[in-house]
């Protein structure tokens, strides 16, 4: 199955990358076929004799070296292959692939790439967590950047934390997830599987300068967008108004209110799977002012309000139209678990991710998330994690429903 495919290796400077050369032979045990780029800064770490010797190939190492560019050419190399490979990606390159900068033939061909792209981080614990470095990773996943690791554990300049560069096999078992992920998204039913993701608050006008809204900021619904586009898979997000820009390779529809976002919705009904991750605001003014109201010698505006359309329920019941897979999100502050096991009968949808938004756990707005997977076989307590992590996981389990080999709960009941 690897057979056919072509990694573009991309070596970085850092210690880690006496990691890669075991990357190459492990890859080329796989079947895959390896071409490698070495900066000057990888150089200080191994031999271009080396990593030549076990990709056998040339290594490509100099954009201005006359040879390569008549030969192959920066462009060539990085679409000749199916899957390029950042490992280890220094905090420099990272902070380069994200602003658009490009001054070396590794620079050069992760720019003019159109293929997807792993990255695999190595650095220095506080150069990991700096906030320009996490900028700059949520970029490039925004883009759809596959990130691998890091891990935890001892560095080489003596710290312990987050920031070693993962194991050769851990990203080899990535590298293969990537291209099984790839090659089912675009199995199903003979084309590329479809997603409509719902995501953000909804702002309900009470009059032209004021509205109606809720806390939401959209990082889990643009999450799982990401995640979904990432993996292949032909997606659209409806967004209520956030602060976050629109996810690489999605196509994105803002919209303000529930009802706006009810008809792009039903829109774009012929889809694979729908997602409703958006916290929308639950009653809208009735007959909403189109002149500011003024104030009244004390006198309070009496605001009517009416019940919104439930989207999630619209979707799950829309009949024929109805995609395969719906699932929604339960926002709950008690009896979660119960609350939302009701709320996936009531709404009619598949699977019920429910979540505890209590001011305490800091869940709405913040970066984690607790859930419980709700389906028809039961409750799975799914660890504590980021968003992003909740994204991923639950475009893991899409992309197995629709390969037909859904987990077992009794793995992740174990974790
Ligand atoms: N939802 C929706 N349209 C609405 C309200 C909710 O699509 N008008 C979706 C949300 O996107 C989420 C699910 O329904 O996937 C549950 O949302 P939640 O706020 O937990 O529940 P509500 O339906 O608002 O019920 P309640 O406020 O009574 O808990």
């Amino acid at each position: 199955m690897n057979q056919n495919k072509r990694i573009l290796l991309v070596i970085s400077g850092g210690i880690a990358a006496y990691k890669s050369l075991d990357l190459i032979r492990r890859m080329r045990e796989k079947g895959f076929s390896v071409r490698a780029i070495l900066t000057k800064g990888g150089a200080e770490f191994i031999t271009p004799l080396s990593v030549a010797a076990l990709t056998e190939d040339k290594v490509y190492t100099d954009l201005f070296s006359l040879t390569d560019e008549s030969e192959m050419g920066h462009i060539r190399l990085s679409r000749e292959a199916d899957l390029v490979v950042v490992a280890p990606a220094s905090a420099d390159l990272i902070a380069k692939m994200a602003n658009g900068m490009c001054n070396d033939l590794a620079s050069t061909a992760l720019l003019a790439t159109d293929k997807p792209v792993m990255v695999v981080p190595a650095m220095n614990v506080r150069m990991w967590e700096h906030p320009a470095t996490q900028a700059n990773i949520s970029t490039l996943k925004s883009r759809g950047v596959i990130q691998v690791g890091p891990t935890e554990g001892a560095m080489a300049c003596g710290e312990f934390g987050l920031g070693r560069m993962s194991e050769p096999a851990d990203i080899v078992t990535a590298i293969q997830d990537h291209f099984k992920n790839d090659t089912i998204s675009k199995q199903v039913n003979g084309s590329r599987l479809s997603a409509l993701v719902t995501s953000g608050p909804t702002h309900e006008p009470i009059d032209p300068v004021r509205y109606i809204a809720n806390r939401s900021s959209g990082r889990q619904g643009h999450a799982i967008a990401a995640a979904l586009a990432a993996r292949g898979i032909e997606t659209t997000l409806v967004s209520g108004p956030t602060d976050l820009p629109d996810p690489e390779g999605v196509a994105t529809i803002h919209v303000e209110t529930a009802q706006e976002m009810l008809d792009a919705c039903k829109s774009h009904l012929n889809v694979d799977v729908a997602i409703c991750a958006a916290a929308v605001a639950d009653w809208r003014v009735d007959h909403a002012g189109n002149q500011k109201i003024k104030k009244q010698n004390g006198l309070l505006p009496e605001l009517t309000l009416t019940e919104n359309p439930d989207i999630l329920a619209t979707l799950s019941q829309a009949g024929k139209e109805r995609p395969e897979l719906v699932v929604g999100f339960a926002a709950e502050t008690e009896n979660v678990v119960e609350n939302a096991v009701h709320k996936r009968a009531r709404k009619s949808c598949d699977w019920i991710l429910a979540n505890d938004v209590s001011p305490e756990t800091g869940t709405f707005g913040g970066a984690e998330n607790l859930i419980h997977f709700i389906h028809d076989d039961g409750v799975e307590d799914w660890p504590k994690m980021t968003k992003q992590a909740v994204a991923e996981r639950l475009a893991d389990r899409i992309v197995d429903h629709f390969s037909g080999r859904e987990k077992t709960s009794s793995k992740d009941a174990a974790e």
